[in-house]
């Protein structure tokens, strides 16, 4: 089945860079324990987005994301100094791209329709992200939760997009890797695909993306002829 959607609006964490990418030098700074870092550290960056969010005090989200670094040498009793923090978020600006995001999204942009990413992320470190993992010219506009001062799923983050390309929310197609950000997407009007590249079970928030597959290519799939 092929889709036409006006633009595609890309999630940045964990769909576009991994940000599981980080565990190597985690693991290599506190050894048995980067998994554990990795994984408390995103569920901390996330639960601050929206603490902050809900109760309208704004942080950046390199800011929170050094918060939830913070927290999680607490929680974790590492042995979390300035330069291992520094090195981690360091780690952190220049995430991996998943592999196979590069060439499906030159195969997305070759096909006409605008591209862009749509994200928690603020403006300086998404523009680092972009081009350090070889994206610079793929997408036409970053819009970034920043410029409302609310996280995701706030519907005023997901409205920047409709009020960007001009039309209505239910002729763009969302991309995200989180089950949580597709649910919210699809709340507010979105098509939206899900890239459930864990194979993770779906939310219970009775509500369910119009697509799931398991990478970019697949998105590939359905917007391509
Ligand atoms: C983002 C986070 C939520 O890029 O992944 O918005």
């Amino acid at each position: 089945m092929i889709l036409t959607p006006k633009a595609i609006c890309f999630d940045a964490y964990g769909t576009l860079f991994d940000v599981h990418s980080v565990g190597q030098l985690a693991e290599s700074l506190f050894p048995g324990k980067g998994k554990a870092l990795s994984q408390l550290w995103r569920d901390k960056q996330v639960e601050y987005t929206r603490l902050r969010s809900m109760s309208g005090r704004y942080k950046p989200f390199w800011e929170i994301t050094v918060d939830a670094l913070n927290y999680c040498g607490a929680a974790l009793g590492l042995d979390l100094g300035a330069a291992q923090r520094d090195a981690l978020m360091a780690q952190y600006a220049r995430l991996s791209a998943f592999p196979e995001n590069l060439q499906a999204l030159q195969r997305l942009q070759a096909s006409g329709l605008p591209l862009a990413i749509h994200t928690n992320g603020n403006p300086e470190m998404i523009a680092q992200a972009v081009e350090s993992a070889g994206m610079s010219g793929m997408f036409s506009t970053v819009l970034s939760a920043d410029r409302v001062r609310r996280y995701k799923v706030d519907a005023s983050v997901y409205q920047l997009a409709p009020d960007f390309f001009n039309c209505q929310a239910s002729e763009l197609l969302f991309v995200s890797s989180n089950g949580w950000d597709v649910c919210g997407a699809t709340w507010f009007g979105f098509k939206t695909f899900w890239v459930n590249r864990s194979g993770a079970p779906a939310e219970c928030l009775d509500v369910l993306p119009s697509y799931i597959g398991s990478s970019l290519d697949d998105v590939v799939s359905l917007v391509c002829k």
